[in-house]
């Protein structure tokens, strides 16, 4: 979704295309790291200090359109710059419409995320006061209200900045910049801003990628809030004008994992880093206490002190609510499986996108986990609001430290840990949230048993082994690459798939489908494998491949007999197993690792990523930047 950048020097100004990087230049490489957010059109507006004035450049199409455009421009002498990439809400992908937009005077520019709700009231009003709007894009009424307000006698850019916030409605994160002042302002309310300021020096961005390379100290601006910038100065108020202090946050992403370091895409290299990442994720978290009789599962102990759940908070909820989106919410169907499986709480599992619409009745003794890879999905995080609103409890599973999710979680945060995730398509931290959810569920066990499962084996087996030995497992399934290409091969002029699954593999069946439209744009559907004959099946001909996850547990039997009934249909079954299983005509086999049950969706969901990945490849897709599609939906 759309992504902000901006930087003033608060004093030297640098020439772009000179020995010194300008405002220009630093604004256009974070441009670049915002890109993998998806977009569609992209600009940059500059102070050009001889000419006092700002001055925009803008492009629809890819980064490269606007990068062409700003190379043809003589050098100029600029400190102060903003940009952006555009995913089109209101008005079409054009040069006109891309941000920054600017007032009538040309002495205001901005760049906005998020959509303003009132906007048409508001741009009614101005046109009656005169403003002429070149746009139909609910952003530019931004820089008209600001305008309007320095007219009618704020006294500073800042106070113009302060009363237009106050006017807007919806989900807005905004930079204004203002050449009289040689200022710029940010604002935020919904859609996040991040911002480091250093020597004199401030770096505003949507989110901490473009920002790493400069500091690892970011300061987040939380909902209604600003920062204003003005001679090397930050000051940081709310919308009252009250002033506020800074929290710095500490970030260790390292920038090293936010390029592609000699893969083709980086989604490819995400679905490579998973052995690491699932590493990482548990690795601080659970240890060894062999010799202790209280110890919970052969030994070990669950080290998750963030989660601040008490066996009264649980007891008391009787059930859990998980909330989340596209991915996150397949993660959410396994975690409630494992969860119902561990420790027999029934779990519900709402599309945040649903739940602010639907009437769930909330208690404040309920338990809400958000699931969110960025933290920042505006349907996911609004029905946290929900929740919270009924003092219920709320936890999150996301990967992006300082996130708003993190923000409103009273419960606790677990980190995925899984670092930038720059593909637009999930893989490491879906799998990471599962591995985060196992522990949490673990976690919640322990509260709620305490020393009555004492020293115990699940399932009958050492549980613990299986989770550390699980990267080394997923590693295996990297060595699989090739042969999967080679499958690929076969398949991707097919026009559409189903994948199926049972039980705690009926999600995975839902993520390898979605996988697969989101990055071949082959049209795929996930279903419960026993709901096949259910409908289903009537698409099912030579030209339709069948995906099985077959697993050789008491399930296998009856996925058997689907298998069959696909073959009697002259359907193509490939089948993702951990065993050979005995049956003919299966086209295609991989064959992955045995683990226990409640870790296999991790395992089965690495193979459906490397096809999705090698389809889409053959095809020739745009793989880290799908068309449509954003890495962080910030919107409704
Ligand atoms: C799928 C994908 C999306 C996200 C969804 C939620 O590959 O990436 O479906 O999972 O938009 O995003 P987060 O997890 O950031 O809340």
């Amino acid at each position: 979704m759309c992504g902000i950048i901006g930087f003033s020097s608060g004093g030297n100004a640098g020439y772009n295309q000179g020995n010194c990087e300008s405002s220009i230049d630093i604004v256009l490489n974070g441009l670049k790291s915002l890109e993998y957010r998806g977009y569609d059109s992209s600009g940059v507006a500059y102070y050009d200090e001889t000419e006092n004035k700002i001055k925009s450049i803008k492009k629809s199409g890819k980064l490269v359109n606007l990068s062409a455009e700003l190379s043809c421009i003589k050098p100029v002498k600029s400190n102060i710059a903003i940009g952006h990439i555009r995913w089109a809400t209101h008005g079409k992908p054009t040069d006109v419409n891309a941000h920054p937009h600017s007032d009538c005077s040309g002495n205001i520019a901005i760049v906005h995320n998020g959509i303003i709700e009132n906007y048409a009231v508001l741009k009614n009003k101005l046109i009656v006061k005169g403003h002429k709007f070149i746009t139909p894009t609910d952003s530019e009424v931004i820089a008209h209200l600001i305008e309007d307000y320095m007219k009618s006698g704020a006294k500073t850019f800042y106070e113009a900045v302060r009363l237009a916030s106050l006017d807007l409605s919806g989900a807005f994160a905004f930079l204004a910049m203002n050449a009289d002042e040689k200022s710029i302002c940010a604002v935020k309310y919904g859609p996040p801003l991040v911002m480091v300021n250093k020597d004199k020096e401030i770096y505003f961005a949507s989110d901490v990628s473009p920002l790493i390379q400069y500091s690892d100290e970011v300061i987040y601006l939380k909902n209604s809030e600003i920062a204003y910038f003005k001679d090397g100065l930050l000051k940081l108020t709310d919308f009252k004008g009250k002033t506020l202090n800074k929290t710095v946050t500490k970030i260790d992403w390292d920038a090293s994992r936010a390029v592609k370091t000699g893969f083709s895409h980086f989604m490819q290299k995400e679905i490579f880093e998973q052995p690491s990442c699932l590493l990482d994720a548990f690795s601080s978290r659970i240890v060894s206490i062999k010799n202790s009789s209280d110890s919970f599962f052969s030994g070990f102990k669950i080290m998750l002190e963030d989660v601040r759940l008490t066996k009264k908070d649980i007891d008391k909820a009787g059930r859990i609510i998980i909330t989340a989106c596209g991915s996150s919410y397949y993660a959410g169907l396994v975690i409630k499986y494992i969860t119902e499986t561990l420790c027999g709480i029934p779990v519900i599992v709402e599309y945040g996108s649903e739940f602010r619409y639907e009437n769930f009745p909330v208690s404040k003794n309920d338990i809400f986990i958000g699931i969110s890879q960025s933290g920042e999905t505006a349907d996911t995080n609004s029905a946290l609001e929900i929740a919270k609103e009924k003092k219920a409890g709320i936890l999150s599973i996301t990967n992006v430290p300082g996130s708003q999710i993190t923000t409103m979680s009273d419960k606790g945060v677990i980190y995925t840990h899984a670092g930038p995730e720059i593909g637009v398509a999930s893989t490491k931290a879906f799998t990471t949230q599962i591995m985060c959810g196992l522990l949490l569920a673990l976690r919640i066990k322990e509260i709620k048993d305490a020393a009555a499962v004492a020293g115990k084996n699940l399932h009958g087996v050492n549980f613990f082994d299986e989770i550390v030995n699980l990267p080394k497992k997923a590693e295996q399934i990297l060595f699989l690459n090739d042969s999967i290409k080679e499958i690929a091969k076969k398949y991707y002029k097919n026009t559409n798939f189903l994948y199926l699954g049972r039980g705690i593999l009926y999600p995975i069946a839902l993520e390898g489908a979605l996988k697969l439209k989101e990055i071949s744009y082959i049209h795929a559907e996930g279903y419960p494998a026993g709901e096949m004959k259910h409908g289903p099946i009537a698409l099912v001909d030579e030209n339709m491949p069948v995906l099985f996850l077959l697993s050789n547990n008491m399930l296998a039997p009856k996925t058997i007999s689907n298998i069959e009934e696909i073959k009697a249909r002259g359907g193509k079954v490939i089948a993702v197993a951990d065993y050979e299983p005995d049956i003919d005509g299966i086209s295609d086999i991989i064959k992955i690792p045995t683990t226990v049950e409640v870790l296999s969706p991790i395992l089965y969901t690495i193979p459906l990523q490397i096809l999705a990945y090698h389809i889409a490849a053959l095809k020739g897709t745009d793989i880290d930047q799908p068309r449509n599609l954003a890495k962080s939906v910030t919107v409704e």
